[in-house]
């Protein structure tokens, strides 16, 4: 019968095994049933193996400290803001939403007068407007976006993160910088479980996204509209960065922004 479980009597009650616990790194074997990882050779007098591009990570941390200095000219830049800003937030903003949402939006970097004002990615300028009415509109996101971080807008099933964490002068932050950060984001990515989709907002956040996975652009070049698997069940969505430069120009048209967030939503309700 439909729904019913039936257990031989003869036999002793097996547990079901639990799920491996997957992980989203290209160059981490993941366990799955019945077959074990194969154990390396030790080498004689081998160093201890570490990962060339995120560093160390037993000497990772979860996110940066407010007082981060891992990147001098961002942090004199934040010295500066404290001084010119002192109500502002002026540290590295740390991101938005459950850690247990499926989804992983990565902007490229705080907006002076935005997140690095209000301490909430993409709040307080033209980019969160767009983004936070699109995320409204296929249910991503709930309440009212007032453009501060206290107006009680909910993420659901989403988290929003910057691929650098601080704000840079001009908005632009060194490809140092950028390599620097990208530890923050790789342990992003290991500590959301449940993470099946990744949208990338401009070609800065979807380069850190594949160097946090340790995947090679070759094989998954920036592109509006594109969409790549991953592995490991993840899927990667690209999407030009909701700037108002990009929209001013025509590059991103709220049609064309409008048109990846509904791809995004339609694959993660499976339709
Ligand atoms: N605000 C952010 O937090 N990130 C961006 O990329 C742009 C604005």
């Amino acid at each position: 019968m439909r729904g019913t479980l039936s257990v031989p009597s003869d036999r002793p009650f097996q547990p079901i095994p639990q799920a491996p616990r997957i992980s989203h790194f290209a160059n981490e074997p993941n366990p799955s049933y019945g077959l074990e990882p194969p154990i390396p050779k030790p080498r004689p007098n081998a160093a201890p193996k570490k990962d060339r591009r995120a560093g160390d990570r037993s000497t990772r941390k979860a996110a940066p400290a407010a007082d981060c200095a891992d990147c001098p000219r961002l942090a004199n830049f934040r010295h500066a803001n404290q001084q010119a800003y002192p109500d502002w937030h002026n540290g590295p903003v740390p991101a938005f939403g459950r850690i247990e949402a499926s989804v992983l939006i990565v902007g490229l970097a705080p907006g002076l007068k935005g997140a690095n004002q209000t301490g909430r990615p993409f709040t307080g300028d033209y980019a969160g407007d767009l983004l936070y009415r699109m995320l409204q509109k296929y249910g991503f996101a709930q309440g009212n976006y007032g453009a501060t971080a206290s107006d009680g807008l909910e993420l659901c099933n989403c988290r929003i993160t910057n691929a650098v964490r601080c704000v840079p002068p001009e908005n632009r932050p060194t490809t140092d910088e950028i390599k620097t950060c990208n530890g923050f984001l790789r342990d992003e990515i290991a500590a959301m479980v449940k993470l099946g989709a990744l949208l990338a907002l401009g070609q800065i956040a979807h380069n850190a996204i594949l160097r946090a996975l340790d995947l090679k652009r070759s094989a998954s070049p920036f592109r509006h509209g594109a969409r790549y698997p991953l592995g490991n069940g993840l899927q990667l969505f690209d999407s030009y960065h909701c700037s108002r430069y990009n929209t001013n120009t025509g590059r991103l048209t709220e049609e064309m922004f409008e048109a990846v967030i509904r791809d995004l939503q339609k694959h993660v309700s499976g339709v």
